[in-house]
This record gives C-alpha cells, sequence and structure tokens, in this order.
C-alpha cells in the first residue's frame, strides 16, 4: 500500500498528466489502490459531500441517476446503501469501472470519455452526480451543457470542482451562462472540504434543470 508521500504523488500524477493517455495509464496502475488512497491518506470526501447533498433533495427512490466519472464507485455505494439502485455508471478507466463492477451496485457500467458528445437522448436522467471528477487535467466544464441535455426537466446535476481547476477553467462563465439562458438555477452552490489531509476545498453545486 502506498504511504502518505507517494499517495500525494500519485494525486499530483494525475492533476498534472500530458494528456488523457497519460491520465489514463495512472488509472490504470491505481485503481486496486485507489480507494483507500484517496480516503483514508488524501482524506477523501468528495464522494460522501455529494452524496448526501443529492440524497437531501432526490426523494423517489426509482430515480435514475447517472454518475459520471464513477471511477470504482465510491458514490454508487453510499446511493445504494441509501436504497437508490437504479444507477448507471461512466467512465474512460476500464480498470476503475472493473472495481466498480465487483460492487455489483450499478445497473449498468460503460467505458466513456467525458469529454465527448454523451450519446445518450435528452431529458433521460433524474440525477447526475460528478464527484472528484472536475479536476485538473480531467474534464472540464463544457459537459455540463451536455449534463443538462440528458437531465429530465427538474432533475438535480451535482457536482465538484476542485479549487485549482474552478481557478484555471471557465467554470463560472459556463454555470452562469446556464442560469441566465434558463436551462437551470442553482441549488446550493459553496465552497467545500475536498482532500481534507491535503488542504483542499472545492466548489460543492447542485443545480436544479429548468
Ligand atoms: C478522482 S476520480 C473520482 C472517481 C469517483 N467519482 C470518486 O468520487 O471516487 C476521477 C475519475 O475520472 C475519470 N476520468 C478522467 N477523465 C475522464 C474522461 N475524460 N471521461 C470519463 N472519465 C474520466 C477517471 O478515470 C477517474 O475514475
Amino acid at each position: 500500500m502506498k504511504n502518505t508521500k507517494s499517495m500525494i504523488s500519485t494525486i499530483y500524477q494525475t492533476l498534472h498528466a500530458a494528456d488523457s493517455q497519460e491520465l489514463e495509464g495512472i488509472y490504470k496502475d491505481w485503481a486496486s489502490d485507489y480507494d483507500h488512497d484517496v480516503v483514508e491518506l488524501a482524506g477523501y470526501v468528495g464522494h460522501l459531500i455529494t452524496s448526501s447533498l443529492l440524497l437531501s433533495k432526490l426523494k423517489n427512490k426509482k430515480a435514475r441517476i447517472l454518475d459520471a466519472g464513477c471511477g470504482t464507485g465510491l458514490v454508487g455505494e453510499i446511493l445504494s446503501q441509501n436504497s437508490f439502485n437504479n444507477i448507471e455508471g461512466v467512465d474512460f478507466s476500464q480498470e476503475m469501472l472493473n472495481e466498480a463492477t465487483q460492487k455489483k451496485i450499478y445497473q449498468s457500467l460503460r467505458l466513456v470519455d467525458l469529454t465527448k458528445n454523451l450519446d445518450y437522448e435528452g431529458n433521460l436522467f433524474d440525477a447526475i452526480v460528478c464527484a472528484g471528477t472536475f479536476t485538473c487535467g480531467h474534464v472540464g466544464p463544457e459537459v455540463l451543457r451536455e449534463m443538462v441535455r440528458i437531465t429530465k426537466k427538474g432533475g438535480y446535476i451535482c457536482f465538484t470542482v476542485r479549487k485549482q481547476e474552478w481557478e484555471a477553467s471557465p467554470y463560472k462563465t459556463i454555470i452562469d451562462d446556464l442560469e441566465s439562458s434558463d436551462f437551470w438555477h442553482p441549488v446550493v452552490h459553496k465552497t467545500a472540504d475536498y482532500n481534507v489531509k491535503e488542504g483542499v476545498t472545492c466548489q460543492l453545486c447542485l443545480y436544479q434543470v429548468n
């Protein structure tokens, strides 16, 4: 198992990968240690804060939920423990999806690159949750428009954006544009803990589609 020093180094590597191929290679090697490393060593809480915020609003246990950038299934585990079982997961790392498969939580798990157009029809999901995936060198804010497109009216989109990524990319511009164009409105948007042991915060966002 990696110690804290090498853990910081693994996170550092994911945030500074030269391209998506390199990033995929890092997750391939990291998948089996990911849960332990992010939770125990970095104090990651992205899965906890998104799940808990979404669960505070989502009352229909049959809600169709997309876990975007599901990784090993940390979010799915919590939703499933709360009797939400209609969950689909997508991620671009087969090895991360393999870890999620072993948890036997998801209705389906698909290899999907979130930086491309999503091959889902419109108005499909009651909720989309995206924890830990809006981060440096991973997935940028453009996919938020696609997420709105495939979410039902009245549905929720709940996500974190790591502090450094929020500062580096035009999240605010796209989020505000979606709001002023009347596509969604904010329910909760605040600064929250993220990797507690690293002292890193995030923007925690819950938006409802109009
Ligand atoms: C920090 S992990 C978060 C995983 C999970 N949501 C969680 O809370 O533990 C980021 C995830 O984003 C995935 N990812 C990175 N780039 C992606 C892309 N372009 N399309 C889909 N998934 C991507 C990685 O494979 C990884 O599983």
